[in-house]
């Protein structure tokens, strides 16, 4: 066995375009006080038209490489978690590697939606562990605005666009990765999908006309069901890590809505100092969530060396997860 495979460079971006909750007051019967009090959500970062998936992607993916101290041909896999690809082949990892020059890697995507991130992590982490490789990049990019009905106001108040990445690489014993489960079960398909553009329903006029390409979601069940898997795989990750929930410096949810968040972490008896949200200003940005959370606090200090850190997840699927990582 090798060592645990940890993170050892982050970075992150978003676009500089902004919806506000006023600016979507203009477009849907909604207000700020609804979208604030039911989610959290002042604002999301929206992509320009001219905008796409891995140009966020690429910006993150460089900063995190410059923090790692590493050159791009040091990376042997690129694992983009997206739901939002920049098309549908070649897939955005292949394209990332390309921009960034990672010629020793193979690029390729994880479609998990807001648990993507997780998912690339869990994949990567046993690789690195096993000493099947060394370096990878797992990054979370999402441009959710290009797949949101701006007339569907359960739906378009949430979702905003942004990039997360990580360099992972072997780092000590203790430190690292210390647990990670992902999870899916799709006989909740229909509770978040979006069914135009495959091969079942194609693209045609008429599902353009009837929108089966954006996001359909019901949300408020949901909302029960990832608060339910959230906590319950946090718990059993936390105790396959050898920790108890006390001994979690920060927990960082895939930020999907301020009352899930709250609710996960009184589920699993965390006061609210420990749990970290930038919901207000992010909105949920699928599988760029985390990643996202986590650089703003290793920027902050938030995060720290030694800070045991919790992540777990949710999203449409469904998918979930939970790592425990000590930094
Ligand atoms: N503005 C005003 N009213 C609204 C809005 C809005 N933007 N959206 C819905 N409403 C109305 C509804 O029409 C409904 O009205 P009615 O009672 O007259 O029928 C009322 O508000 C309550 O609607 P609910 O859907 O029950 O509201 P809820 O409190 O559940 O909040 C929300 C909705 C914010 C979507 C919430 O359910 C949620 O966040 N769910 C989870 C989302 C999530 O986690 N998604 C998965 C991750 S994302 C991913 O995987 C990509």
């Amino acid at each position: 066995m090798a060592d645990n495979a940890g993170i050892i460079g982050m970075g992150h971006s978003y676009p500089e375009g902004i919806l506000t909750n006023a600016d979507l007051e203009k477009m849907v019967d909604t207000n700020d006080e609804w979208i604030t009090s039911r989610t959290g959500i002042k604002q999301r970062h929206k992509a320009a038209p001219d905008e796409y998936t891995s140009q966020f992607a690429v910006k993150a993916a460089v900063q995190a490489l410059e923090r790692s101290g590493l050159e791009a041909t040091d990376i042997e896999i690129i694992v983009c978690a997206t739901t939002t690809p920049d098309q549908i082949m070649p897939s955005t990892g292949a394209l990332i590697q390309a921009q960034i020059g990672a010629t020793n890697a193979a690029g390729m995507d994880v479609f998990a939606a807001c648990s993507g991130f997780l998912y690339g992590l869990t994949m990567v982490e046993s690789m690195i562990r096993t000493g099947q490789i060394k370096y990878a990049l797992v990054i979370g990019a999402e441009v959710l605005t290009k797949y949101v009905d701006y007339t569907d106001r359960g739906t378009c108040v949430i979702f905003g666009d942004g990039a997360g990445a990580a360099v992972l690489g072997p780092v000590s014993e203790g430190k690292g990765i210390l647990a990670t489960k992902i999870r899916s079960d799709g006989r909740y398909e229909e509770q978040l999908y979006a069914p135009g553009g495959g091969t079942k329903l194609g693209t045609t006029h008429k599902t353009i006309d009837d929108g089966e390409h954006y996001f359909k979601m019901k949300g408020n069940e949901l909302f029960k069901v990832a608060v339910r898997l959230m906590a319950d795989i946090s718990a059993e990750m936390v105790e396959k890590a050898g920790y108890s929930v006390d001994d979690i410096d920060l927990v960082i949810p895939h930020q999907a809505n301020q009352r899930i968040t709250d609710a996960v972490a009184s589920r699993l008896g965390v006061p609210d100092e420990r749990v970290y949200s930038n919901i207000a200003e992010m909105g949920n940005t699928s599988s760029a969530s985390i990643p996202i959370a986590m650089d703003e606090c290793l920027e902050s200090g938030k995060i720290k060396e030694g800070s045991l850190v919790l992540l777990t997840a949710f999203g449409g699927g469904v998918t979930w997860g939970g790592t425990v990582i000590r930094f």
